[in-house]
């Protein structure tokens, strides 16, 4: 079996899962990160994993783009989904504003793998941003790697 981990991370919450279940899927894994790399030869692969984190409601651009422009192979392909976020109560929100309703209806599982908030590791603006987003929400959630939630979407792809 073998399976492409398709990615976007700034700040690195999303390329510290995407490390965790490379070590937990079984068969080949192989690892791209979206912003370095466009030429992708989807054929090969039996299942496609894409994980993206939220900013302002929004997925990776570059992620976005590349699913709209190779949907017809995606659709022949066994795709997962998971999203780096903050908000978890927000997934289902996130995911109607991301992608089409034809690419949500073939995905097998898709889940929230939590966030991750470093105040010191972010850029002045995101920095503001964040401040001003924790503020708005009621601060019941905190951002934390969703260890439940993951091995769950393991298992999925590993059965
Ligand atoms: C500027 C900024 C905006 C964010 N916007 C959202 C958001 O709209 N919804 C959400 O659930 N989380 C939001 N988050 C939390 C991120 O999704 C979370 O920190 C995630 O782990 C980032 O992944 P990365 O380290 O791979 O970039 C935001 C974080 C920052 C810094």
């Amino acid at each position: 079996m073998k399976t492409l981990i398709l990615y976007s991370s700034k700040y690195g919450f999303t390329k510290k899962c995407v490390d965790y279940l490379s070590s937990k899927i079984k068969g080949e894994i192989y690892i791209v990160n979206i912003n370095d790399e466009k030429d992708i030869n989807l054929g090969y692969y039996n299942n496609i994993i894409i994980g993206s984190p939220v900013y302002m409601g929004m997925i990776n651009g570059d992620l976005k783009k590349y699913i709209n422009e190779n949907i017809d192979l995606l659709l022949t392909k066994k795709v997962y989904l998971f999203l780096s976020c903050g908000v978890l109560k927000n997934m289902d929100t996130y995911l109607k504003a991301n992608f089409d309703e034809k690419f949500l209806n073939h995905i097998i599982i898709s889940k929230c793998f939590g966030g991750e908030l470093r105040l010191d590791k972010l850029s002045f603006i995101d920095k503001m941003i964040a401040k001003m987003a924790s503020k708005a929400h009621d601060g019941s959630e905190k951002p934390s790697f969703l260890k439940q939630n993951v091995d769950e979407f393991i298992d999925e792809i590993n059965e």
